[in-house]
């Protein structure tokens, strides 16, 4: 029997690790919400850790937008807090799965960025996501994981596809960035992935890129989101970019290569289309 703690634990893609977690036998769950673990806490970090094996950490700063304006408070939790929880898996013996992002690299690129790839983020969270790898890298040299994931959507928690839904009750268009380019995520894929590596304890340590295979626009995630859910896909219109201005700049091609899972023994994550039919059959779209 594993023990594993899960962080974030009420967050989109926590809740889907928790209900993997707890179907399976082979698994005893600590499932600890913010009101749990504050993992701006180091006591609590390192009195919650022990008697675990694993840790999966999927609680983040992880609102992009703000922290452009609030950068240390992102890195606090994205990469001080994380510091704290590499800290106490290295003196417990836990292996620690962090989970983080594809806005670590630039997204300059025009080919998938393998594992190796160097990072150069080109936003405050990035920034702060990158803190977190590092520490997990040096903290644990052969027990930390650094999962990066991207674009995720899901049943428990806000994302492109359930806000593409709602919108669609709204509005008989919906203006949709066309000029960049990613892996669409569904949370529970990631979940199932992350809990195969928390079960191959001789996974080599390191960095693994836990997204979708294949790759699309948020244009041409959006016409699937409209498709598969029986609307009318032509009610999407790209746009350029330069059209819905944010805060904090994207990187303009966001698709990450997996070749490393099969150092680990395991099949990269599925392509993003048919995992997203998987998902809108099994109700996990909905508008939000
Ligand atoms: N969503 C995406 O598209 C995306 C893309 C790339 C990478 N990621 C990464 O994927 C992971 C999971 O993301 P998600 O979308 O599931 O995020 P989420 O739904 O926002 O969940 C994050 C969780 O962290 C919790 N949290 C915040 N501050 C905390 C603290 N001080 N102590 C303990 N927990 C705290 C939040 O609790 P409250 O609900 O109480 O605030 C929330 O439950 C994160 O590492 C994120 O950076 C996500």
């Amino acid at each position: 029997m594993t023990k594993v703690l899960v962080t974030g634990a009420g967050g989109m893609l926590g809740s889907d690790l928790v209900a993997v977690l707890s179907s399976s036998p082979s698994f005893t769950v600590t499932a600890a919400r913010r009101a749990d673990l504050d993992l701006l806490s180091p006591a609590a970090v390192a009195a919650a850790v022990p008697g675990h094996d694993v840790v999966i950490n999927a609680a983040a700063w992880t609102n992009v937008d703000g922290a452009e304006t609030a950068e240390s408070a992102a890195t606090a939790l994205n990469g001080d807090a994380v510091a704290s929880l590499a800290s106490a898996c290295a003196a417990s013996g836990a292996r620690l799965i962090h989970v983080s992002t594809d806005y670590v690299l630039s997204g300059s690129g025009s080919s998938p960025y393998p594992e190796s790839a160097p990072p150069a983020p080109i936003n405050a969270y990035g920034r702060s996501k990158l803190v977190g790898e590092q520490a997990v890298l040096s903290l644990l040299p052969s027990a930390g994981y650094v999962v990066r994931t991207a674009w995720l959507y899901g049943a428990h928690g806000r994302n492109f596809a359930a806000t593409m839904l709602r919108l669609a009750a709204s509005r008989s268009t919906v203006n949709v960035v066309d000029d960049q380019q990613g892996q669409p995520t569904w949370s529970l894929a990631l979940a199932r992935q992350l809990v195969a590596l928390a079960s191959a304890p001789s996974a080599p340590a390191g960095i693994y890129h836990g997204t979708a295979s294949g790759s699309t626009t948020w244009y041409g995630f959006a016409q699937a989101v409209f498709a598969l859910s029986g609307l009318d896909p032509a009610r999407v219109r790209p746009i350029p970019s330069a059209e819905f201005p944010l805060p904090a700049p994207r990187p303009a091609y966001s698709v990450l290569g997996h070749d490393r899972w099969a150092s680990a023994g395991l099949a990269p994550m599925a392509d993003w289309h048919s995992t997203l039919a998987s998902a809108v059959a099994a109700g996990a779209v909905r508008a939000g």
